[in-house]
């Protein structure tokens, strides 16, 4: 495989925009994709340890359903948010994409079917540990392994994506053809380290739970404390763990002594200092947010490098730029992301806060944003069906 190919193998049409801008918008992306992989994973691993404990402990009693809960929001969010960075990797890096969709094509619809039975059942495991049923722990321990298996499977397609060098080797092995589908190179440090995040981001929700249920008068004060001290112990051995497992990963591909790793490895020090000392656990949160975007552009980094080094350099994709469909994009982020998410998160919260019923029709806030919400979708779906009808038109008559 040689640059050329590589070249000859982009999208003829080029992209619609700035290829940095797509490069941003996948850091950015990706990072809220891991957000809610390392929660997901994170609460549905520590309600199988409440389910051990939920019995005779009733600290555990209350966080086990809501770690299950919290986790089963958390793979909705985490498949929603991992179409984002996939749709923005095709653009720019489409012929790594495509060629390893290529070469492990049968890892692919494997991928497929393993979420959609990881995450059913997720509901059968949350349904059964509702009941009470003995069963639920070995279904929720299935789920996991099943989800943290689909992790383990986009982590394969994401680094045999890099390794260009490898493809020939990879699609015909000894001068012969490979048509299985079956390549399965995992690089096991690098994703014991992403995988380990998990740990200090349910570490965080805890303490973040323990904050912002002290307002409410729903659990007693003892409760309340004994989970953010959980969670501050669990924050900080995860933290160690990923720092070491980072450590280990940057010395494997001799990344250590870069400038970039150095902070990566200052970064997580501050998180596991802060993650024992901050009073205000939202700060620390949103810090972890930060950290997680600054991994983000560490894979990007370590990407563009060797794409670079190769002779694919994405800054020179063909540029098409398509006005109509940018603004389409912008707009629809803005006004039906930008609202719709905030709506939704603004009446989670007041629900969360409220002792008792909460009746959104009688909140000023929720009220106004509803409405505004339902203008915004009407107009949105009449401009998007008569834009489309326009250019279909436009284009074939
Ligand atoms: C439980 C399910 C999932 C888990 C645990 C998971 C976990 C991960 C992990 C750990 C990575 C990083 C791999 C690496 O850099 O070595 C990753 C990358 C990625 N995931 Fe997921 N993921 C899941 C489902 C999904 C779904 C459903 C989508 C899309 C709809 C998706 C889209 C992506 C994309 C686009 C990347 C980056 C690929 C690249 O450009 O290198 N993931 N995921």
């Amino acid at each position: 495989m040689n640059a050329d190919i590589l070249n000859l193998l982009r999208d003829p049409a080029g992209v619609p925009f700035y290829p940095v801008v797509f490069q941003g918008l996948y850091i950015l992306t990706w990072a809220l994709h891991a957000l809610f992989v390392f929660l997901s994973i994170g609460s549905l691993g520590l309600s199988l340890y409440g389910t051990y404990k939920q019995k005779d402990d009733e600290t555990w009693k209350i966080i086990t359903p809501h770690l299950l809960q919290t986790g089963k929001l958390s793979v909705s969010l985490l498949i929603v948010l991992g179409v984002a960075p996939l749709l923005f990797t095709q653009v720019i890096y489409d012929p790594n994409w495509y060629t390893i969709n290529t070469l492990s094509g049968l890892w692919v619809v494997i991928f497929i079917y393993t979420l959609l039975v990881g995450y059913s059942m997720y509901y059968w495991y949350y349904y059964a540990n509702k009941k009470g049923s003995s069963s639920s722990k070995l279904i929720g321990v299935i789920s996991f392994c099943l989800l943290v298996f689909a992790g383990l499977l986009m982590h394969v397609f994401s680094v045999q994506a890099i390794q260009p060098e490898k493809w020939m080797q990879w699609y015909a092995p000894n001068g012969t053809v490979d048509t299985s589908g079956l390549t399965f190179n995992p690089e096991t440090i690098r994703f014991l380290f992403l995988m380990s995040l998990s740990i200090p981001a349910v570490g965080l929700f805890l303490q973040n739970y323990s904050d912002f249920l002290k307002s409410t008068k729903k659990f007693s004060e003892s409760f309340l404390t004994k989970t953010r001290e959980i969670g501050t112990k669990i924050a900080i051995s995860g933290f160690v763990i990923s720092f070491i497992l980072f450590i280990t990963w940057s010395f494997q591909i001799n990344k250590l002594a870069d400038i970039y790793s150095i902070l990566i490895i200052v970064f997580t020090l501050l998180m596991i200092v802060l993650s024992n000392k901050m009073k205000n656990s939202y700060l620390t949160s949103l810090l972890f947010i930060v950290f997680l975007l600054v991994i983000s552009g560490f894979r990007e980094y370590l990407r563009f490098n060797i794409m670079n080094n190769f002779g694919y350099n994405i800054y020179e994709y063909p540029l098409n730029i398509e006005w109509a469909s940018i603004s389409m994009f912008v707009l629809t982020f803005l006004s039906l992301g930008g609202v719709g998410v905030t709506f939704i998160a603004t009446m989670a919260w007041k629900v969360g806060k409220s002792n008792g019923y909460f009746d959104a029709s009688k909140d000023k806030t929720v009220t106004l944003m509803a409405n505004s919400l339902l203008w915004i979708l009407s107009t949105w779906c009449i401009v998007y069906f008569a834009w489309g009808f326009y250019i279909l038109f436009k284009n074939s008559l």
